[in-house]
């Protein structure tokens, strides 16, 4: 039997799913259950009812929001080391100082970032969200974290001032990418349309056409009648957009720009993963359960019309 067919029947025999981010290696895409971006692939996990095993094909933080919200499901991060750095740049200590220096001012938290600094804050935010969470509060002044590009995104978006928590928090990915670059490939291209994600930065931004998640991407790729896309996101979101699009044309913005933690994951480990059971995603419960609030709050705002 093939690695594929091996990993087909181990999925049968144990009730399980596999879901995968957009950045995911091809060969993962396309034997998931489903493939989307960090809010799409929670939302996926509390829908799959019947589900009891999830191997989730992304990073760290990711895996941790499903378990997180699906306690009652074994949640499988196939790469122990695929970790998001940027989760990484605010941990839970440096929230609540930054709680203790602006007392009143409400905290979102990127879904970027680790269980302990989500039960911290007021409320979570994806990408794809952002702008209607924080129009949702009240405060025209608000704590952000980590990353201070989505910060920069919000503000343009709102009107309101976010206070960036850490000053400067990043993607080391989506900091390839140039704002030089992408004007070179226009000139090559002057009918692309030029998509990124709001984790570039904002010099990157001003001369985007389309800001969005990752799945906004896709969606606004599928949508349009333009032919030509310069993308300035993960490499990975490449083969998604070609196969949905099979007679439109993706330039990556920078061939280079890829995530080292999402491409951990293989074939191999996903395999690995569902017959070992390996690596399950457990958090505290004292944390899980603020970290939840945070996320519910989140989910009841997207879902509202
Ligand atoms: P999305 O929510 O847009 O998939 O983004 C997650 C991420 O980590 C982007 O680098
Ligand atoms: Fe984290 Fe950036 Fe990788 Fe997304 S692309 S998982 S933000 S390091």
């Amino acid at each position: 039997m093939t690695l594929v067919e091996n990993i087909l029947k181990l999925k049968k025999e144990k009730k399980a799913i596999i879901l995968a981010h957009n950045y995911q290696r091809p060969e993962i895409q396309d034997i998931a259950d489903y493939v989307g971006d960090s809010i799409e692939l929670c939302m996926r996990a509390t829908e799959e009812k019947d589900a009891k095993l999830i191997a989730f094909s992304a990073v760290d933080f990711m895996a941790e929001s499903a378990a997180i919200l699906n306690p009652d499901k074994k949640v499988l991060l196939p790469s122990l080391g695929a970790r998001c750095p940027m989760a990484q740049m605010l941990p839970a200590e440096e929230v609540r100082l930054w709680k203790r220096q602006h007392p009143n001012v409400p905290v979102v938290l990127y879904v970027n970032t680790l269980a302990e600094a989500k039960a911290e804050c007021d409320i979570c935010c994806t990408s794809a969200n952002a702008v209607k969470v924080v129009s949702s509060l009240e405060a025209d002044t608000l704590l952000f974290g980590p990353d201070h590009n989505l910060a920069w995104h919000v503000e343009q978006k709102t009107g309101k001032k976010l206070i960036p928590i850490p000053k400067k928090g990043f993607c080391p990915t989506h900091l390839l990418f140039l704002k030089e670059d992408i004007l070179l490939a226009k000139e090559e291209y002057p009918d692309a349309v030029i998509a990124v994600h709001p984790e570039c930065t904002s010099d990157v931004q001003l001369v985007a056409d389309f800001i969005g998640s990752t799945s906004q991407i896709c969606r606004y790729a599928k949508e349009s009648a333009k032919r030509k896309y310069i993308i300035g996101t993960e490499i990975g979101i490449i083969h998604r957009l070609e196969k949905e699009n099979p007679r439109k044309k993706f330039l990556p913005a920078y061939e280079g720009a890829v995530c080292p933690n999402m491409k951990l994951n293989t074939l191999e480990r996903v395999y690995l993963s569902l017959k070992e059971e390996r690596y399950p995603v457990t958090v505290p419960k004292s944390v899980a359960s603020k970290a939840r609030k945070a996320l519910e709050k989140m989910i009841s705002i997207v879902s509202m019309k």
